[in-house]
């Protein structure tokens, strides 16, 4: 996710792309950058950091007139964020400059082409190989540069909303979007260009959101003409009145980032799959592993080191790559794992999940396991963070800036980064059928939809929550893959609403917490159709004899939980293995309504840091 802000009319364009930018950092803020047209050439200030850097690096480089500028925020996807990796993006010739806020999935190809053709490329990202890319098309076919985009977003695979112009016809702007949202603000004979409308709401409610696969040319003094990419058909432009305010729409309309995160999970985990689950092709693709397979196949065993909600995702990983890959795995406290002088040795191979990628504990952890020779692989979410150059190689999870303190979008994207990681591995190691694995892809790839079913529960789950909000104490019951997803299920709850939870194995509450039970009790049982399924009904009748309060989390259409529980709270089918990606989601919701009922700050609880920098 980056954010994206440009501007055409007779203003002055920095201090209206500057002020956007930082409404839009929640989008995005490893690096900065803006380009402008001064009336004779074009000026481009750009660097890692803040927009304040951005700020503070153009007072120095560039003067800031002209009335045509688009300007950029990161989140890096493809290359590390840096001064040159930083957008905007040049081409070679310098006539042309782009910003870019999604992913290029066919780049790399793309790239080799230019590159035959004598193209030369300063950074790592898949973005300056799209403005090559039509700065060439619009030399060889001598097209203006609105075609030339069009011809080249046709040879381009994967998700962009873009905004480009050439120095030499600068009062033109044209942008383009698949997969990633643009807006354009109407003023009087002004045009304001954004990832979502809070850059230009103090200037105009007036604005248009371009549909997937169209693109505008914007031009000054003569308005907007919107396209099919495909096509080429002309679209009629629909203008909205907006009747939002700045805050709503950084958090596109939710309450609370939480909520917004909890949302955006069906893309996330779509982003995560993408360009690596071929299910046409039957196979997966991850260099990161691909790379490094020997590695892989020769590893005694895999430690997985992680904290907090990372830490869950790798109990679920355990699970999984036991399961279908056949190959020894433990799972570790990173802070534990650091200070009790493990045995590693150089046929280990060791996974360190983190969001942040700073994570101290994890990153000491990791640090340990390489001075022992192991083979070191991280799964995060921030490119470019410490955990992600210190490792040897890795996945990134791709699921955007997760800004609310309690991480949901980061979980569930590192487990299918993991199950991605298992299913290839598996197939490497001949322990999977050719078609359990196409199983498995097409049921992978089927998640996202069956999320989004999930998340329609939110109004009952909200109804569930009223109930039980003034309860002091929950438990979280769960086995086998859903045992890690109920340890999740309590965490959540106590870090945001201050009530006292525990996540058990559903077998183990005989041995202890079946004390607490009483008719006060909040129970939460996850009791899907696969997964020791009767054993788990039998729990519950235990529960119920002793007057717990059930709140079951059931595979559509279940019969014997709802005869038994006090209520039942429904998540699509899939395979087992699959399931902690579905059953998770109500849990979100169910901490997240509590919190907010009970009044708490659900993104910013207390004692709590996103990023815990310190052991
Ligand atoms: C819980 C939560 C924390 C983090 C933990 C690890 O909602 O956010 O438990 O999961 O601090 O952080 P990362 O994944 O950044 O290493």
């Amino acid at each position: 996710m980056c954010g994206i802000v440009g501007y055409i009319g007779p203003r002055e364009a920095y201090p209206i792309i500057i002020e956007g930018l930082k409404r839009l950092e929640y989008r995005g803020y490893d690096s900065a950058g803006i380009a402008l047209f001064d009336g004779n050439d074009l000026k481009v200030s750009k660097t890692k950091g803040k927009v304040a850097d951005l700020e503070e690096r153009s007072d120095k480089e560039i003067t800031k007139n002209g009335s045509v500028g688009i300007g950029h925020t990161r989140w890096a996807t493809h290359g590390v964020p840096n001064d040159v990796n930083s957008h905007p993006h040049i081409s070679n010739s310098g006539d042309l400059v782009i910003i870019h806020n999604g992913i290029i999935e066919n780049y790399e190809s793309l790239k080799k082409e230019l590159i035959s053709r004598g193209y030369t490329f300063k950074s790592d990202t898949d973005t300056e190989v799209l403005i090559n890319l039509i700065e060439d098309v619009k030399k060889q076919e001598k097209v203006k540069l609105g075609k030339a985009v069009q011809i080249a977003l046709n040879q381009v695979i994967g998700a962009y909303a873009i905004a480009v112009f050439d120095k030499n016809k600068p009062e033109e702007v044209v942008i383009a979007r698949l997969g990633s949202p643009l807006a354009v603000g109407i003023g009087e004979d002004e045009f304001f260009i954004a990832s979502d409308a809070s850059p230009f709401l103090e200037y105009t409610k007036d604005a248009i959101y371009l549909e997937d696969e169209e693109m505008a040319i914007i031009r000054f003094h003569k308005g907007i003409k919107i396209r099919k990419i495909k096509d080429d058909s002309l679209v009629d432009p629909y203008i909205q009145k907006l009747q939002i305010n700045l805050e709503q729409i950084e958090k596109g309309g939710f309450d609370h980032f939480m909520l917004k995160e909890i949302h955006e999970q069906p893309k996330a985990i779509t982003d995560t799959y993408r360009g690596r689950l071929l299910r046409k092709e039957a196979i997966i693709k991850m260099a990161g592993v691909e790379d490094n397979m020997k590695k892989f196949l020769n590893a005694d065993r895999i430690i997985i080191v992680a904290c907090g909600t990372s830490w869950h995702a790798g109990l679920v990983a355990e699970y999984i790559f036991e399961d279908l890959a056949r190959v020894p795995v433990e799972v570790e406290y990173a802070s534990e794992f650091r200070y009790r002088n493990p045995v590693i040795t150089e046929k280990d191979v060791l996974i360190a999940i983190s969001q942040s990628g700073e994570t101290a504990d994890t990153l000491a952890a990791i640090k340990l396991a390489k001075s022992k020779g192991a083979f070191v692989f991280g799964v995060c979410n921030v490119v470019g963070s410490s955990i992600a150059r210190e490792t040897d190689a890795g996945a990134y999870t791709h699921a955007g800036p997760e800004i609310g303190v309690a991480s949901t979008k980061a979980f569930t994207t590192q487990i299918t980064v993991l199950t991605l990681m298992a299913l290839r591995l598996a197939r490497a190691k001949g322990t999977i059928s050719s078609s359990d694995f196409r199983h498995h892809l097409l049921e992978l790839e089927m998640i996202p939809k069956k999320v989004e079913e999930s998340l329609k529960s939110d109004a009952h789950i909200q109804a569930i929550s009223d109930i039980y909000k003034d309860a002091s104490n929950f438990l979280y019951l769960g086995r086998g893959y859903n045992f890690p997803v109920a340890l999740e299920g309590a965490l959540k709850l106590k870090e945001i609403s201050y009530i006292h939870a525990e996540g058990y194995p559903a077998a183990e509450m005989k041995h202890g917490p079946i004390a607490l039970i009483d008719e006060n009790m909040p129970i939460v049982v996850i009791a899907t159709k696969k997964g020791h399924y009767e054993k788990v009904v039998s729990n519950i009748q235990e529960i119920k004899s002793r007057k717990g309060k059930i709140i079951g989390i059931v595979t559509e259409g279940d019969v014997q939980v709802k005869e038994l529980a006090d209520h039942v709270i429904e998540v699509p089918e899939t395979l087992e293995s699959l399931t902690p990606l579905l059953t998770t989601i109500p849990l979100q919701l169910l901490s997240y309504h509590i919190a907010v009922m009970l009044g708490k700050n659900v993104d910013q609880p207390r004692n709590l840091a996103k990023s815990v920098t310190v052991e």
